[in-house]
This record gives structure tokens, C-alpha cells and sequence, in this order.
């Protein structure tokens, strides 16, 4: 499969009054065509700068100090502003936690999900009509005809991220951006939002990022995940790998404080904060969380160790000489439950 979209080394600051924020530092990935890649980490990690990094939607402040963002070819840091306008909407679309600030509430559904359509593609309005109607189906919003005509305020929050979705798709973009679609939602709408972005997946051939901070949800949408701890990647593979074979203690934290199945809470929290990005440490910033730490973890940063041509993770502990650790006994009983979960997707389909 080829390459939609190629990140190399990417690095990111912020200017503040306090100093420059070292918020993204040197992550690099690519995205295959019709692939989703979740990116997965705690709050301020840096999965939406990332994100908005690829839409140029960053704030004033905001410095690309190196780096490139290949899209189709074209790197988007030169880009100039007209050039990310023709793209932006068109071939990469976005779409937010919270579906109310990306709806007009002023304007019918209608008038919304074509107004792209007429600006990027020039239908006109028979032609607009009809690619409403088939959006608003393939979202699964009830009475599209009838309901097309409504506004905002008249959906429940569900279905106006299924709207949202449906305006992102529009012109059928090459990427979908996807930044914690769900949070702001109920946990059972989540789940049928969930469940939308996966079938979606299996109809469109647009390629996804999903962003989220919960691991649990990803094991079902994503057929990659890259795990993102203060401004860096820090481990990267197939759903199975990260899930059955995961490498990084940090990792080894996010599953272990998974909720469990039955209670919906978790049970475990890793210790500890991500460090100062102002003044972000030379070593591994996991280091002072990991109970796993060598000395060396604070006095360099551990490069990418390969796992496989899929599966990479930046952790001393995958140097040859460093002792060979066991992920804790707490993981394994998490893995298991998690195998009898997606038994239906990881066994090639079928029975549950
Ligand atoms: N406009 C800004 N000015 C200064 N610092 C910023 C700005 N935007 C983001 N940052 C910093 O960049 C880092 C990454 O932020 P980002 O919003 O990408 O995190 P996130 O992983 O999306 O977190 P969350 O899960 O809370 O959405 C944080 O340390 C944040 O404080
Ligand atoms: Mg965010």
C-alpha cells in the first residue's frame, strides 16, 4: 500500500511568556491509503498539535522549527496559505470533540454539508441535494430528507457528530482527521459513533487518524497505533502488536489502566506527571515514571528500536544490553480479556 501522508521529524514550539514549549519533538510517521492510525496518549502529549499541524491550523504562537509533512507528494510546511486552502476541507478534513462548535447553528443541516460541496466541487443544488442525502445515509442519520431541513439544536449530541462526519466527507477527502471524536459524547453514543467510524472505514477509502486518549477504544477501530508521550512517539505497530506485544513501559501503563470491562473504571493509574515541556530533560522523559530506568534513561533519549517492519518502540530497555524485562503480570490478565473482546476481529472475522 502506498504512502498518503509522510511526517518526517517534525518538530514544534510554542512561544510563551514562560519560554518556548518543546510541545512536538521529532515525531515521524506515514500513513497508508484507507488505513486508520490511532494516535493514543495522555492530555498534553501533543496528539492534537500533531493534528493540527497537518491541517497548518496552528495558532499564531506556533513555530515549525523542522521537519516535513508530506502529503500526496507536497511538503505542507512550505505550503503557503492558499495552497492549504485548496486542501483544507477538500482532501484533509477535520473533525472535533465537540460537534456543537463545528456546526453553524444558524444554518440547516442542508445548507452545511453543501456548502463545500459547492465551493470545492461546484454542484449546484440538485447535484448537492442528492450528495446531502447520501451522506446523511451513509452516516446513518434517521429521515435524512426530512431532517436535512432542520437545524442544529434540533439533534441529539449523537447525531450531530454524525453530521459533522458527514460535512468532513463531503468531497470525499483523502484523510479524515479525527480528534477525540467521541469524548464530549455519552458512553453509549460513543460506542455507535465507534461503531460508524468503523464501518465507515470498511465503505470509504478515505485514510483516518483517530486521536484519542483511551486506548480501550482503539483495539476496534484502528489497524495501527502510535503511542505519543510528551511530544514524541514512543512506541508504533499493528493493533495486535501494540495490544499482544506491546514494548514500551509507557504503553504497559496506558493498558494496564484500561477500565476493566466490567466496572467501565480503571483500576490503575500510572504514577507520576509527564515532565516540563519549557525545559523538556535530555534523557528519556519517561524516565522518572518508569520503574524500569537505567541510567542511561537520564542522560540520553532512546532512538526507535525496530520490532518488527511494523512495530518500533523508543525504550532502553530493546537496547542488547539491557536486562530482559517481563511486562507486568497486570497486562497479561488485561491482554487476555481483550483477546476475548475483539476474538471476532483478530480471528479473521466470524464468530464472536
Ligand atoms: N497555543 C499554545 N501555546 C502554548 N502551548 C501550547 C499551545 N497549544 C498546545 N500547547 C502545548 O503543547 C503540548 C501538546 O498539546 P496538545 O493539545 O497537542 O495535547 P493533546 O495530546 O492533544 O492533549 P489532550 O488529550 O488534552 O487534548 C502541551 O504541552 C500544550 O500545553
Ligand atoms: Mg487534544
Amino acid at each position: 500500500m502506498s504512502n498518503i501522508l509522510e511526517v518526517k521529524d517534525l518538530n514544534i514550539s510554542f512561544d510563551t511568556y514562560a519560554g518556548k514549549v518543546q510541545a512536538i519533538r521529532g515525531v515521524s510517521f506515514d500513513l497508508k491509503k484507507g488505513e486508520t492510525l490511532a494516535i493514543v496518549g495522555e492530555s498534553g502529549s501533543g496528539k492534537s498539535v500533531t493534528s493540527r499541524s497537518i491541517m497548518r491550523l496552528l495558532s499564531q504562537n506556533a513555530n515549525i522549527e523542522k521537519g516535513q509533512i508530506v502529503f500526496d507528494g507536497k511538503d505542507l510546511v512550505q505550503a503557503s496559505e492558499k495552497e492549504m486552502q485548496a486542501i483544507r476541507g477538500k482532501r484533509i478534513a477535520m473533525i472535533f470533540q465537540d460537534p456543537m462548535t463545528s456546526l453553524n447553528p444558524t444554518m440547516t443541516i442542508e445548507k452545511q454539508i453543501s456548502e463545500p460541496l459547492k465551493l470545492h466541487q461546484k454542484m449546484n443544488r440538485a447535484q448537492s441535494r442528492k450528495r446531502t442525502l447520501q451522506l446523511l445515509e451513509l452516516v446513518g442519520l434517521p429521515e435524512p430528507e426530512k431532517r436535512m431541513k432542520q437545524y442544529p439544536h434540533q439533534f441529539s449530541g449523537g447525531q450531530r457528530q454524525r453530521i459533522v462526519i458527514a460535512i468532513a466527507l463531503a468531497c470525499n477527502p483523502d484523510i479524515l482527521i479525527a480528534d477525540e471524536p467521541t469524548t464530549a459524547l455519552d458512553v453509549t453514543i460513543q460506542a455507535q459513533i465507534l461503531e460508524l467510524m468503523k464501518e465507515l472505514q470498511e465503505k470509504i477509502d478515505t485514510s483516518i487518524i483517530f486521536i484519542t486518549h483511551d486506548l480501550g477504544v482503539v483495539a476496534n477501530v484502528a489497524d495501527r497505533v502510535a503511542v505519543m508521550y510528551a511530544g514524541k512517539f514512543v512506541e508504533m505497530g499493528t493493533v495486535d502488536e501494540v495490544f499482544y506485544n506491546p514494548q514500551h513501559p509507557y504503553t504497559w501503563g496506558l493498558l494496564a489502566s484500561m477500565p476493566t470491562l466490567e466496572t467501565a473504571t480503571s483500576l490503575y493509574a500510572i504514577p507520576g506527571t509527564p515532565p516540563d515541556l519549557l525545559d523538556p530533560p535530555k534523557g528519556d522523559a519517561f524516565a522518572p515514571r518508569n520503574e524500569y530506568a537505567m541510567k542511561i534513561d537520564t542522560e540520553l533519549a532512546p532512538p526507535m528500536f525496530k520490532i518488527s517492519k511494523s512495530h518500533y518502540a523508543a525504550t532502553w530497555l530493546l537496547h542488547e544490553d539491557a536486562p530482559a524485562i517481563d511486562p507486568p503480570q497486570e497486562i497479561k490478565a488485561r491482554q487476555q480479556l481483550y483477546m476475548k473482546k475483539f476474538a471476532g476481529r483478530h480471528n479473521d472475522g466470524g464468530e464472536q
